[in-house]
């Protein structure tokens, strides 16, 4: 009995003891959010909804009520200008819009990717997802190898021989086009466009056939929950501890693991054929194969490692371009005054001619114009955050180091500083003769880290648009909304819901 009630009071001594160690922690770590809110303070931003969780409550609100993160960020520049501050727990996150600061930042290799969001995205939901892939690698020299690598295959010369397959793929959607013409059936532009950048991508990047347009396919949706899983993984810490999102998270794990091993078996069959001694394009698998190690000593974070680049571009470089294209049937069946414009460019470049060849791409300067304006209000990929370890002034605001920048194209693209007048859909704003945006319009990111995959998506999108341009004349459904879906990339909400009609146009 005795022994029993000195192992209750030693049992009781411990706890407290624990309790006491909790509690001196829990002070620690207050004074140094307190410390780290007096350091920061002189900073302008709206007011901390929490002591120590910030202003995530008021991101959390937005996204459970669905609404446009980045018309909130938008909000708080015009407000309080062109760097703002926001809390969460001990990190500190400003908003920059200023364009000098925009430059030499995203300009500098000297300031790596975010880690609370980039290191985050290693993994979803513990199932491994991007990896250290191109996007997410933070190591400046990890980087830089893989980059250069990967830059053969972007080459305006390569470029150049893809322009086959872009115009082959935009055919299939022309035919598909063509019987929704003459059933009168109404089209979903998004979900067309999206089976084409994607049979691209699946073509060009990785030589193998989808024809989505004809054939089902689990990848369309794998991509999408991925993505959607990203938003609430990066954005809400603790959506993985609440039991009722249990079912979705298996979701995206699921999608994950698809995209995954269905790189293993591509890659696979490509390394079989070289081994083979086949003749195999020097397309974008083949420098994902050169990017891991030597064949003798693969290891399997090697093997991993091509996974990740593999999911990077599966997920990079579709559904960024499928928006910008839906986005911009929307816009342009909005504006006839436009749309007669660019038609009549297209008319008089391509006239009847069926292949577009990429000399044809440089003449259609309006159409570029277009498309970058559609960039502009919609930047499909609205934005990129980059630590600053070192003091700095930003537009005469001393910035202590230790903070993330965070650059949003979506927010500089609609203010009315940088453009009068923003919501108004209007091309000539990047006609050759006017003076380029300065600093404030960066739909593909800015300096080392920009989108590797720029000339390939506009050179895509063109060829698309062209020939829908040439071909149909398309009006919007009544009644459609033109907000937009955030997915972590920016989409119409409707889907963009069409009428088609033949133009004049024959094969
Ligand atoms: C309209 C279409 C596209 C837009 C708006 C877009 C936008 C962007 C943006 C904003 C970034 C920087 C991301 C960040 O900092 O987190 C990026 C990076 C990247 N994009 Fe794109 N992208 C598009 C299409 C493509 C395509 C078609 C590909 C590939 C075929 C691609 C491949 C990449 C890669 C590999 C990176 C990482 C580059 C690096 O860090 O070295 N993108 N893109």
């Amino acid at each position: 009995m005795a022994v029993f009630h000195v192992l209750l009071s030693w049992t009781a001594q411990a706890l407290m003891f624990l309790f006491f160690l909790i509690f001196i922690a829990f002070l620690g770590y207050s004074l140094y959010i307190k410390h780290i809110h007096m350091k920061y303070d002189h900073i302008p931003g709206p007011p901390r909804e929490t002591f120590f969780f910030g202003h995530s409550r008021t991101i959390l609100r937005l996204m459970k009520n669905d609404e446009i993160i980045h018309d909130k960020f938008l909000e708080w520049t015009e407000t309080h200008g062109p760097v703002y501050r926001l809390n969460f727990l001990h990190y500190v996150t400003l908003g920059v819009s200023c364009p000098e600061a925009t430059k030499e930042i995203l300009m500098s290799p000297k300031y790596s990717k975010d880690k609370l969001v980039y290191k985050k995205l290693f993994n979803l939901f513990g199932q491994r997802f991007l990896g250290n892939g191109l996007i997410t690698a933070q190591d400046h020299e990890q980087w830089y190898k893989q980059r250069r690598i990967m830059d053969p295959a972007f080459s305006s010369l390569y470029l150049r021989g893809l322009m086959g397959t872009f115009n082959e793929r935009a055919e299939k959607l022309m035919d598909k086009l063509s019987d929704f013409a003459d059933s009168k059936t109404e089209v979903n532009m998004l979900h067309l466009v999206n089976c084409v950048t994607l049979d691209v991508i699946a073509k060009v990047a990785f030589g193998v056939e989808l024809d989505l347009l004809k054939n089902s396919s689990p990848f369309p949706k794998a991509i999408e929950t991925c993505l959607k899983g990203m938003v609430h993984y990066v954005r809400d810490l603790f959506f993985q501890f609440k039991p009722k999102n249990k079912p979705f998270i298996n979701e995206v794990r699921e999608a994950c693991r698809l995209l995954r091993t269905t790189g293993a078996q591509w890659i696979h069959e490509r390394k079989t054929a070289m081994q083979n001694g086949d003749d195999v394009p020097k397309d974008i698998l083949t420098q994902i194969i050169k990017t891991a190690g030597k064949e003798e000593s693969m290891t399997k974070e090697d093997e991993e490692f091509m996974l990740d680049n593999f999911v990077t571009f599966f997920i990079a470089g579709q559904e960024t371009t499928a928006n910008q294209l839906a986005f911009c049937i929307m816009e342009l069946a909005r504006h006839p005054d436009i749309l007669e414009k660019v038609n009549k460019e297209v008319d008089d470049v391509l006239g009847m001619k069926q292949d577009i060849s990429y000399d044809n791409l440089g003449e259609l300067t309006y159409l570029s114009q277009v498309l970058k304006e559609t960039l502009r209000i919609y930047p499909t990929a609205p934005g990129t955050s980059r630590e600053v370890p070192e003091d700095m002034v930003i537009a005469g605001i001393h910035i202590p180091g230790g903070v993330t920048c965070f650059f949003s194209s979506y927010v500089t693209g609609r203010l009315d500083r940088f453009f009068r007048d923003p919501l108004t859909f209007d091309p000539d704003r990047f006609h050759p003769d006017v003076t380029k945006p300065y600093y404030c319009y960066y739909p593909f990111a800015l300096g080392p880290r920009s989108c590797l995959g720029q000339n390939f998506a506009q050179m895509e999108a063109k060829v698309v648009m062209a020939k829908l341009l040439q071909r149909f004349d398309f009006t919007l459904v009544p009644g459609q909304t033109f907000d937009i879906l955030d997915t972590g990339s920016l989409r119409p909400k409707s889907g963009v819901v069409c009428s088609v009609r033949h133009r004049n146009y024959k094969k």
